[in-house]
């Protein structure tokens, strides 16, 4: 944290809206003052992770965690602190400024990082082309009905059976087998000794939007564990933030029509051959909001592939609930369940690309229809008693919708299905959900200066009041001051000043503290600092009357200087 300014990190809380932040990772929604959300960080079901714009500062009643935009990119991310600074600056177009020029250096880093992925993703090129030992890699790609001019439109290659095929072709620096490790190319064996990660493996790179390979997946050629090695979460690479394929289908398209969602590798590039080149692959991971971002910004037609199975079915329900935030109106997301053993690979191969998109075109189902009939499952819609768990099962999804026509299209379809008038359908959904109640976690005991600091940290416009303090409170003064001279207008900012100070924790405690969302603060400051200062006159009476009585203390004797030098301050201001 040394090396970057604090005016820096101050300024860029300023500019980074924790709501956004947030959002883009986590399914949120609006309620009351408040963001609402499943807590990504514990197991839970009914939401009670909250995000506060104003105070940009988020906290989870279930688990306890909370903090500004860093502490949440630290934690959901598991970035320490300068990664989760320069990430959020890197979001916001900014440069994180450093003392000795370090970022300098950093910035020339990642420029190697990805000129060594380059180079790793020519020579397995180059090795699928013309290594004498080839023949088994190519032969398998024939047999599984991939041309060479497909091969070559993703990139695909070949790691040779060796240990050091890389890292001979490479002869890397010691700084450069650093860099090796970090992208994860090279290993390291428990000797010390390094050696390339890749072997005897298909080499399919991933390539970032602009085209740049970032990551591999290399498949075992034919059979063998893992089936796929996929690069790890590397500086370059975050799986659940990238789609395989995205960067080869806009090669294709101009615009899309429409993206298909599916899960391999093989699956993206044996529809592209078949001239469906509008796949993009999950790289197995589970649907997460950045994969929607990324969707929604090319296009807004989604259609999601998933086996016909019930882990597909299981993941497709997931898939949704993570697209439900998204869904204001403009964006059309489907299901398509491909029959039983077959995936996009198999079945394109075998019926062709015609009767494939007619499967699109037909078989998909809307997100609507998929709602109902999940919900329905083991429910009879023709009683009273059905319907009503049906609407109690589904409140937690229709409370995961943004405002908007998507919301009032759904509303009015359930009301068709169930012949209820809209506004039955509204009434029964708006219903307060008994779900979510705020347990008050915190002590409500606090001392009257912790009134006052949790006061200023949640409400940090009250420091600009014309206040005359009738105490001299250290902390609270010291915090009136700092946000004052640093016109520091959110809870979150304040906290940051504080990471590395001993008080951190209790601050973070008081920042909690759960005013109701109405709240009267200003009239509440002005009682706690008429409190205090009605306390310290009684306090300076007592010690005033005890020197008449005996000698003082040393802690005694400060205390009086300090309550008789506070009461001169105020009674000049
Ligand atoms: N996957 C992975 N690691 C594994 C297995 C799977 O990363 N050990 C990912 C890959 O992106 C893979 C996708 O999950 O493409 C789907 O897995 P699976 O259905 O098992 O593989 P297929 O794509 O069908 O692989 P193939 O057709 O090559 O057998
Ligand atoms: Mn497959």
């Amino acid at each position: 944290m040394a090396q970057i300014p604090q005016y820096f990190i101050q300024d860029l809380l300023n500019r980074v809206d924790i709501v956004d932040l947030i959002q883009s990772k986590v399914a949120i929604k609006k309620k009351g003052a408040n963001y609402l959300g499943v807590c990504p960080f514990h197991q839970e079901k009914s939401p009670s992770f909250t995000v506060s714009q104003p105070k940009q500062f988020y906290h989870c009643f279930g688990c306890g965690k909370h903090g500004n935009a860093i502490g949440f990119l630290m934690d959901f991310e598991r970035l320490d602190f300068i990664d989760a600074v320069e990430e959020l600056a890197r979001q916001q177009g900014l440069e994180v400024p450093r003392e000795q020029g370090k970022f300098q250096e950093k910035k020339e880093d990642f420029q190697i990082l990805y000129s060594l992925m380059e180079k790793a993703n020519k020579l397995y090129e180059e090795q699928l082309k013309n290594h004498p030992s080839r023949n088994r890699a190519v032969n398998y790609l024939k047999n599984r009905g991939l041309s060479g001019v497909t091969a070559k439109r993703f990139g695909l290659g070949l790691a040779i059976d060796a240990w050091d095929a890389l890292l001979k072709y490479l002869s890397p620096s010691p700084a450069e087998i650093d860099m090796l490790k970090q992208i994860g190319l090279v290993s390291v064996s428990e000797k010390g000794k390094t050696f390339d990660k890749f072997r005897d493996r298909i080499m399919f790179p991933i390539r970032d939007k602009r085209g740049r390979v970032v990551a591999f997946g290399g498949r075992v050629i034919d059979q063998g564990e893992p089936k796929y090695l996929n690069s790890p979460e590397t500086p370059l690479f975050h799986k659940g933030k990238m789609l395989y394929g995205l960067y080869e289908a806009k090669l294709a398209h101009t615009k899309f029509q429409q993206l298909l969602v599916v899960e391999g590798y093989m699956d993206v590039v044996m529809l592209a051959q078949h001239g469906i080149t509008y796949a993009v692959g999950a790289l197995g991971t589970a649907t997460t909001p950045d994969h929607i971002r990324l969707l929604k910004q090319e296009c807004p037609e989604i259609i999601f592939c998933f086996d016909g199975d019930n882990a597909g079915r299981d993941a497709a329900w997931r898939a949704l609930k993570v697209a439900l935030p998204f869904m204001t109106g403009e964006l059309d997301i489907r299901f398509l369940f491909l029959p039983e053993g077959e995936d996009p690979d198999t079945l394109v191969q075998q019926e062709g690309k015609a009767a494939f998109e007619k499967r699109l075109r037909t078989e998909a189902l809307s997100l609507a229809d998929f709602v109902m009939t999940k919900l329905e499952e083991g429910l009879n819609l023709k009683s009273t008693s059905g319907k009503s768990r049906w609407i109690s099962a589904f409140k937690p999804y229709y409370e995961m919708l943004p405002n908007g026509p998507y919301r009032t299209f759904l509303l009015d379809t359930i009301a068709k299905r169930f012949n209820f008038t809209f506004e039955q359908t509204q009434d029964l959904l708006n219903n307060p959900s008994k779900k979510f109640e705020t347990p008050v976690l915190l002590d409500t005991h606090l001392s009257l200066e912790q009134k006052a600091l949790a006061l200023l940290l949640q409400y940090p416009q009250l420091a600009s009041q014309d206040i005359r303090l009738g105490e001299n409170d250290n902390l609270l003064m010291q915090l009136l001051v700092l946000i004052r001279e640093k016109n520091l207008t959110s809870t979150g900012q304040i906290l940051e000043y504080f990471r590395e100070d001993p008080n951190f924790n209790a601050f973070s405690k008081l920042a909690l503290y759960p005013y109701p969302d109405k709240f009267d603060f200003e009239a509440e400051w002005h009682d706690l600092l008429k409190k205090l200062s009605t306390r310290a006159e009684s306090e300076l009476e007592d010690l005033q009357n005890l020197t008449k009585i005996r000698k003082l203390t040393l802690d005694e004797t400060k205390r009086l200087r300090e309550l008789l030098q506070q009461r001169r301050l105020t009674l000049q201001s």
